[in-house]
């Protein structure tokens, strides 16, 4: 047994103007190295903030996330921070390109910021882009690109460190059927052929019926379904 991701009561609670908002409660998960598991459930269940603690982006107010055996929360600010880089790779809505670089520096970014930018890395780079029909637009700047496709180049640039895990937050939310196919098959391929495990959170019930495992997050609580 290989587990790559466990939870343990993970609990998050958003005190706004005097009101506690219980988004997430008492999460116990487990995930085994190279799971491909989508996420299900409404708006407002708790899905981004299980997923952002995971990630290492939000912190808990209860309970533990254990990555690899490693209690995450308990390093230090620093720590997480390189842990995160090195390990995990993030679809989030957020995730956005920087407008003054080419899609193709936006791609050797986190091969820059983690060392030096080598030929392997331009060439998976390009076999990325390729693989989400982007390869063409390497050269042009994110403004150039209509908003499916910048989203897509987040995609694609989530693979370059060759995280061991990816944390997909709708990242299929707001392309055309043809891309999110594209995007479906990119985690399909790095799931199967580099053992990259996947938590993908999605609205879209037959894309969750693509992977082994679905989860419903309901009102804060993850229940197998
Ligand atoms: N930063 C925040 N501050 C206060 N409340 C929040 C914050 N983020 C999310 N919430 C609330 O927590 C609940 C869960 O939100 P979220 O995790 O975004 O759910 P989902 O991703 O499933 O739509 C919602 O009620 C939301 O309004
Ligand atoms: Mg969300």
């Amino acid at each position: 047994m290989n587990r790559v991701i466990a939870t343990e009561r993970l609990t998050k609670i958003y005190n706004t103007g005097g009101s506690e908002i219980k988004a997430v409660r008492g999460v116990s998960l487990r995930v085994e190295k190279g799971e491909f598991i989508s996420i299900v459930g409404h708006s407002g269940s708790g899905k981004t903030t299980l997923l952002s603690m995971i990630g290492g982006l939000t912190r808990p107010t209860y309970g533990r996330v254990l990555i690899d055996g490693v209690d995450i929360w308990a390093m230090s600010d620093e720590e997480l921070s390189r842990f995160r880089n090195r390990k995990i790779g993030f679809m989030f809505q957020f995730s956005s390109l920087i407008s003054t670089l080419t899609v193709r520096d936006n791609m050797l970014l986190p091969a820059a910021l983690s060392g030096k930018v080598e030929q392997q890395h331009e060439e998976r780079a390009l076999e990325l882009l390729e693989r989400l029909g982007l390869e063409h637009r390497a050269g042009a700047y994110p403004a150039q690109l209509s908003g499916g496709e910048q989203r897509r180049v987040a995609v694609a640039r989530a693979f370059m460190n060759r995280p061991e895990i990816i944390l997909a937050d709708e990242p299929t939310g707001d392309l055309d059927e043809e891309s999110e196919e594209q995007v479906m098959e990119l985690l399909t391929h790095m799931n199967r052929e580099e053992g990259v495990t996947i938590l993908l959170v999605t609205h879209n019930l037959e894309l969750a019926a693509r992977t082994r495992r679905t989860l419903r997050m309901r009102r804060g609580r993850l229940e197998e379904r």
